[in-house]
This record gives structure tokens, sequence and C-alpha cells, in this order.
């Protein structure tokens, strides 16, 4: 696949100008944009409650695993990252590790964009983790499809697309 293939853009004809994001994939990008993707998590980090106990580094950005490369996903905003989702792939489809979003580009679609960019790339079931006190990733998660399968160990929601609700 061409890395063009995963171009997006946000922009549309409506008369109210929108913010404008293109969608890179993480493997085409992660060299050149190693040290803004941990400063966008580290912002992400400080502005948000119930994200993780820890920003990711720069190891935890660039750790191997299967996968990731192509699946994962970069916004960028005039060359600089507004965004990113990191996924890598499992015997069923692929798991969810992390998405975030620059503060200053909150509630731009940059999260649902990614997010809706890498389901329809990703065929199988996708998982992901998260603390239930996380409202805004779980609305989003929620309004992306993603449905509540369980309660991990550590007392953290887990989540899969193409399920049932959960009672
Ligand atoms: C969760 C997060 C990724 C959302 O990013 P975003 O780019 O602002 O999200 P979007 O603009 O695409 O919003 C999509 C939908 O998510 C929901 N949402 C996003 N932020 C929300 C908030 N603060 N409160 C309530 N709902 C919210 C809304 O339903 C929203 O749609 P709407 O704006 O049309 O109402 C962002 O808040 C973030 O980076 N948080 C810290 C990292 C994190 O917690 N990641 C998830 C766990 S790994």
């Amino acid at each position: 696949m061409r890395s063009s293939d995963w171009t997006h853009s946000t922009e549309t004809t409506a008369a109210v100008p929108q913010p404008v994001h293109e969608l890179r994939r993480f493997g085409d990008v992660v060299d050149e944009l190693l040290d803004e993707l941990v400063e966008l998590e580290q912002h992400a980090h400080e502005a948000s409650d119930h994200y993780d106990t820890g920003p990711w580094q720069r190891e935890n950005f660039v750790r191997d695993l299967p996968g990731k490369r192509e699946l994962s996903l970069v916004a960028t905003v005039s060359g600089t990252p507004a965004g990113f989702l990191i996924a890598s792939r499992r015997p069923d489809g692929a798991h969810l590790h992390r998405v975030a979003t620059d503060p200053r580009h909150r509630r731009t679609g940059v999260a649902s964009g990614l997010v809706a960019a890498f389901l329809a790339r990703t065929p199988g079931v996708v998982t992901l983790v998260c603390d239930p006190a996380n409202r805004p990733a779980l609305a989003l998660y929620t309004r992306a499809g993603f449905r509540v399968t369980g309660t991990t160990p550590e007392g953290k929601l887990s989540l899969a697309t193409g399920t049932t609700p959960h009672r």
C-alpha cells in the first residue's frame, strides 16, 4: 500500500471553515515526527484525567508490535501531529492501545477521524481497555461502535467492536 492511500482530509465545502487534518500511516512518519509525538503525548497526559498513570516515552512509541507500523495512524495539521492512534494486530483483528489528541485540537473530530479510518481499514474484532472514569474516551469509543464486554482485574473496562451492548 502506498502511504498516500492513508491521506485523508476533514476539509468540507460547508460555509463554516473546518479545521483540516491529514491522516498519515504511523510507520511512514514515526521517525520524522517522534519528538513531536512524545511532546503531544506529554501535553495530552497533563490535560487529561484518567488517561494513564504516565505519558508514553520514545521507547513506547518505537516498540515493535505486530502490524503496529501499518495499522497505527497520525493526524497532522500543517505537518504537525494533532493526534495519534496506536494499534497492533491480534489473531482475530487488532488491539487499540492508545488514542490521544493535542489539547489545542480537541473536539474538532481528530480522534473520531482517526478511529473511523482505523476501523474502516481493520477487519475483525478490535479490542481496547479504558478507565471507566475517562468519560471523553468512553463517549468517543461508544459513538464509534465499541461496546463494553467486561472488566479487567485492574478495574478497567474492556471494550470491543462487533458485540452487543453489555447489560
Ligand atoms: C478522548 C480524546 C482522544 C478525544 O479526542 P478528540 O479529538 O477531542 O475527540 P473528537 O473531537 O473526535 O470527539 C469525538 C466524540 O467524542 C466525545 N468526546 C470527546 N471529548 C469529549 C469530552 N471532553 N466530553 C465528552 N465527550 C467527549 C464526543 O462524543 C465527541 O463528539 P462531539 O464533539 O460531536 O460531541 C481526547 O480527549 C484525549 O486525547 N484524551 C486524553 C487521552 C485519552 O484519554 N485517550 C483515550 C484512552 S487511551
